[in-house]
């Protein structure tokens, strides 16, 4: 027997990943020498086996030499070893990095023979930056602990890889000894261009080429219409329809980009793009979907309450439980709590076909309830420019035909010191000037309901709320944690676009503040509805219809659910993606752990669930509601709900921005005048609405520079990168350690995704489904797994990534 094996290693780096367009070729004087001596890269061989007398044997160690840098941005290295027989099987490779810049170590590959015939050892998917190492001390970064691409509980470890685990983790976690920048005050938050991203969660060269160019794309298109007003003020509404569509078709010429200064309060990043921008020549927006289908879906009631069912938000519909409505919130300062809205009113909507406490037991009325929320932030939000604010409900009935009909809008302004109460209910007419008022009303419930989809089911309950499982993950679970690795790809880029979104649109005088209706209390807003709202145990699927009472459990029917509206898209097609991944995480789970006592005794677990509980969600970490990772029912649901947020909620009040919001008299994202009726009645107003109700609607919608800017916005974020992976996609099979089961239960999956594909398909094609398939209705695809690059209203990625 030889007393050694000869092992080759080969390191594959690369140069044009990681955004910034850093190229990572070593390019300077001390790297240079460092690479013609062959002293720029150190791999350590270490064994998964101790030596007999129970200690670690001694790590196989050797530089890496160059051997390859072409020109596509790889960069390979290779190593040579004499491994000692019986060194046992190789665990992980330590990669020190001498060099004085970091390197994205793509992948290492261990072959053991020399020359033809090498038979392959090991091979390790990195996909990770390793730092410069600054020093000779060993705690200094450089070094980086990349593990055989096998997972193991912490119980499991290989023993002579048991320390390793532990330094690696406690490497990621650090020391709790770093200190903040000199100008980083702890106690507030002061402006920034930048917010810390950890390095391995940055974007992708791809994902940040294809992200800045639409973003500039957009903003060429923002500016377009901007410019062409003669008059730059700000709050100039569009003076007529017509320069509304205007803003769809192609070929506009930009003006000289000087004249757009003052977009750079807004967009400064962007200007800088627009400035190296193609030219002259721009392009438009594209038609919206919704347009292209029925340019006239917005007026229309219907359409309306169908989108609270198969639109953008449809996680504000709820059951009405009780009637009279009433508010929880204090009379004494906000008024009579008691709602305006009758059941005289109702019933006459409802064309006297029931009474209402027989719609209420036969669960035939719903409502969006924009009341409590807002009403707190009317009279701040009326105190600001050019804006006014009112608390509302919108109470719908579910005709025998499965669709919702709009019956009533109550709109609130609370009491203040100079002012009592006003409220009013509005409801559709055949005499135009009441009509003329209910579209207004509807343009303010819409732009509550714009400011409610983005600031609280939009950014706080996927990009936020996902936040901490992402950071707990990396601190408490190893690499090699099969937990870790199922969880890896659905934290893909989070981080990352949330610090864009700090920088440039949730950030005080950013986009949201500047277009959305709670203006610049929209982050107090939404953290308000964190405090008051946010649950764990209600971010399921399952459990967020059960709450809104737009289901109830019922182990007879499909799902354990029965609908309270049977034909609700979003809910039908959410259920089977969310079955799905609740089916593919029950088997992954049951593979890795046999018993309770597994999953209790995991102490990187439980270390994980306890510091997002304590942690990330400290506010909250003494709610009686959070599950116990006691059992493999209650870890595979819990591990579902974190997917099912960060992939497939995302997905559904994402993606279809653009389409229905593109058009913005469809979704105004703010309401900026006040209803005409409103005491004391402004006579002017009143009159000016009587002779051109047309142009009152206008004025109340989005200024031109409100309308343009989040239509370039949402365009951007309705868009899939072309390197964007999806749920359940080729991508991100699960290879480690070739684990048959993980294997067979992953194809399982990736194939009912596929079918769920048709199913949908199926159902938009099923006449009796009227709340989807429909004259010009555009068919709900938010729930389809896949989709291609773009603006396509479908596609699910694995993470919350735009
Ligand atoms: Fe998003």
């Amino acid at each position: 027997m030889a007393a050694v094996v000869k092992v080759k290693a080969v390191a594959t780096f690369k140069v044009t990943v990681g955004g910034l367009l850093k190229s990572l070729r070593p390019s300077n004087a001390i790297d240079n020498v460092r690479e013609l001596i062959g002293r720029s890269l150190f791999l350590e061989l270490v064994s998964s086996h101790l030596d007999k007398s129970g200690k670690e044997k001694p790590v196989v160690h050797s530089y890496a030499h160059k051997v390859d840098d072409d020109d596509h941005g790889v960069v390979t290295y290779e190593a040579n070893f004499d491994v000692p027989a019986g060194f046992g099987p190789i665990g992980a490779v330590v990669v020190t990095n001498h060099l004085q810049q970091e390197m994205f170590l793509e992948d290492v590959n261990l072959t053991a023979g020399a020359g033809a015939g090498n038979s392959t050892l090991l091979s390790i998917r990195c996909k990770s930056w390793v730092q410069p190492k600054s020093g000779e001390d060993e705690g200094t970064p450089g070094k980086r602990v990349f593990f055989a691409n096998k997972t193991y509980l912490p119980s499991q470890t290989p023993a002579g890889l048991k320390n390793y685990r532990k330094k690696g983790l406690k490497e990621k976690r650090g020391d709790g000894t770093g200190q903040r920048e000199a100008d980083d005050n702890p106690k507030s938050e002061s402006r920034s261009n930048s917010v810390y991203v950890p390095r391995d969660e940055e974007f992708s060269e791809v994902k940040n080429t294809q992200f800045s160019l639409k973003t500039l794309q957009s903003v060429l298109h923002a500016a377009v219409p901007v410019a062409q007003s003669t008059i730059l003020d700000s709050n100039q509404p569009f003076p007529s329809f017509f320069v509304i569509d205007k803003l769809f078709e192609d070929g506009v010429e930009l003006p000289g980009v000087e004249k757009l200064n003052f977009l750079q309060s807004i967009v400064p990043r962007l200007l800088e793009l627009l400035r190296d921008g193609p030219g002259d020549k721009v392009l438009l927006f594209d038609t919206p979907a919704n347009v292209k289908k029925d340019k006239f879906a917005w007026l229309r009631d219907e359409e309306f309450a169908r989108e609270t069912l198969a639109g953008i938000n449809p996680y504000a519909i709820e059951l009405v439980r009780e009637f009279p409505l009433k508010s929880k919130l204090d009379p004494a300062v906000y008024g009579p709590a008691e709602s305006a809205i009758t059941a005289d009113i109702l019933e006459t909507q409802m064309g006297h076909v029931m009474t209402v406490p027989e719609a209420l037991k036969q669960k035939r009325l719903f409502m969006l309830d924009y009341h409590d929320l807002f009403l707190p932030y009317v009279h701040k939000i009326r105190s600001l420019k050019n804006t006014t604010m009112y608390g509302s409900r919108t109470i719908f009935f579910l005709t025998d035909d499965g669709t919702l009909r709009l019956l009533a809008i109550e709109l609130t302004r609370p009491s203040s010191p100079s002012q009592p109460q006003w409220r009013q209910v509005f409801t559709p007419s055949t005499d135009t000037t009441k009509s003329w008022l209910w579209r207004m009303a509807k343009a303010h419930v819409r732009a509550h309901d714009a400011g409610h989809h983005e600031l609280i089911t939009h950014w706080l309950r996927t990009h936020c709320a996902v936040e901490p499982y992402i950071i707990a993950a990396n601190r408490q679970l190893s690499e090699m944690h099969p937990i870790y690795h199922l969880l890896r790809p659905h934290f893909r880029y989070t981080m990352k676009i949330n610090a864009l979104a700090r920088t440039r649109l949730i950030n005080a005088g950013g986009i949201i503040e500047l277009a959305f209706s709670p203006q610049k209390y929209s982050m107090e807003l939404s953290s308000v509805a964190y405090d008051k709202l946010w649950r764990f145990d209600m971010e399921s699927l399952p459990g967020d219809l059960v709450r809104r009472g737009m289901a109830e459990e019922d182990p007879t029917a499909r799902h354990g659910l029965k609908l309270a509206v049977e034909d609700y898209p979003f809910a039908n097609d959410g259920l089977l993606i969310w079955d799905a991944i609740k089916s593919w995480v029950e088997a992954y789970v049951a593979r890795f752990y046999a018993d309770d006592v597994a999953i209790a005794g995991d102490e990187e677990l439980q270390a994980f669930w306890n510091e997002v509980r304590t942690v990330g969600h400290g506010d909250k970490k003494d709610e009686p509601w959070w599950p116990v990772l006691d059992t493999p029912a209650s870890l595979a649901h819990t591990l579902t709900t974190i997917i099912w947020v960060a992939a497939a909620h995302h997905a559904a009040v994402n993606f279809g921005q653009y389409d229905f919001g593109g058009y913005f008299p469809n979704r105004p994202s703010i309401a900026r005048t006040k209803m005409p009726v409103e005491e004391p009645v402004d006579e002017a107003a009143m009159g000016k609405f009587l002779d051109n109700p047309d142009q009152a609607i206008r004025e109340c919608f989005p200024s031109q520079v409100q309308a343009t800017v989040v239509m370039a916005v949402l365009d951007v974020l309705s868009t899939h990168s072309s390197d964007e992976e999806y749920l359940g996609g080729e991508e991100t099979r699960p290879w480690n350690g070739g684990d048959a089961a993980v294997q067979a239960a992953y194809a399982a999956f990736n194939a009912r995704l596929k079918e769920i594909e048709g199913v949908i398909d199926g159902r938009n094609k099923d006449k009796s489904l009227k709340n989807r398939c429909g004259a010009g209705i555009l068919p709900y695809q938010l729930m389809k797994p896949f989709s291609e690059a773009g603006v396509t209203g479908m596609g699910i990625p694995n993470s919350t990534s735009i």
